[in-house]
């Protein structure tokens, strides 16, 4: 795996792959890697010839300094499992190769996106991610941008990024990866105590029974899922149901594919999970 730091070396380097008719995935990553990443990875070493992955702990999207700096890094080790999984470039910049001289940021009219869900819970944040991955992808210009389903509502926006943007790049959306109780695998995973890990996978218990809960009205559903999570020690940001191609926030269920989207706390560290339903 050849390792860049600077974006000159690693785009002249993808230009002569692409010389080479060579198409080429790219999975973004913030680090503390796991099989949820290499779920990634794999996908892309499956669909294009080459696959770039970077790792960038990206300050601009990231609405609390606490959070940014808590965030778990774990760079040797992310080397050494990218090593393994058949990852052929790894991008490491500094802060200062992607944000040279404070730059004026782009405004993304994101419009109602922004607005719900995380929008709304993490101001700024859509921005700080559109902004990274906009100049990421002007830097390496792949075919496809590998992204995971556990961030639904960041795929949707990605989507609306690359469209306002005019990039050649199609995303491809791979299912979230759990651990065996069902806990989406994340790398704030990594801050849980023993306590906390255990209560955690109670986000998927919550989702399950909301899934379960068709014959109740949406509300009701919601009030028991909201319960479940407040006894479990969760503070709750949001649990919502919304229609999964427009995320527009659902007080019925519908027949038309949903999507159960939740943000809870668990002590300090926000967990985020969703789960797709088929309309009914
Ligand atoms: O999902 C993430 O890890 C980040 O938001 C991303 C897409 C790498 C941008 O920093």
């Amino acid at each position: 795996m050849k390792i860049f730091k600077l974006k000159e070396d690693l785009s002249n380097h993808l230009n002569i792959l692409r010389s080479q008719n060579s198409s080429i995935g790219f999975v973004p990553t913030m680090g503390a890697l796991h099989d949820g990443h290499l779920s990634l990875i794999k996908a892309s070493n499956q669909q294009c010839d080459k696959t770039v992955c970077s790792i960038f702990v990206n300050p601009t999207q990231f609405n609390n300094t606490a959070d940014l700096e808590k965030y778990p890094r774990t760079i040797e080790h992310d080397i050494v499992i990218l090593e393994n999984s058949g990852c052929d470039i790894l991008f490491i910049p500094e802060v200062d190769e992607i944000y040279p001289n404070n730059e004026q940021p782009v405004h993304y009219e994101l419009g109602f996106l922004e607005t719900i869900l995380e929008g709304e819970f993490r101001p700024g944040h859509f921005q700080g991610v559109c902004r990274v991955v906009d100049i990421l992808l002007n830097i390496i210009n792949p075919s496809f941008l590998f992204l995971g389903q556990k961030d639904y509502q960041q795929c949707m926006v990605l989507k609306k990024m690359i469209t306002l943007r005019n990039h050649h790049t199609s995303i491809v959306t791979i299912p979230t990866m759990r651990e065996a109780d069902g806990l989406a695998m994340s790398s704030r995973n990594m801050r849980l105590n023993t306590d906390q890990r255990i209560k955690a996978s109670k986000i998927y218990v919550a989702l399950q029974k909301m899934n379960q809960s068709g014959s109740l009205p949406l509300l009701i559903a919601k009030k028991q899922a909201l319960t479940l999570l407040s006894d479990a020690g969760f503070l709750v940001d949001y649990l919502e149901v919304a229609n999964a191609n427009t995320l527009e926030i659902l007080t019925e269920w519908e027949k038309t594919p949903m999507v159960i989207l939740v943000a809870a706390y668990l002590g300090d560290i926000r967990l985020i999970d969703n789960l797709i339903l088929p309309g009914i």
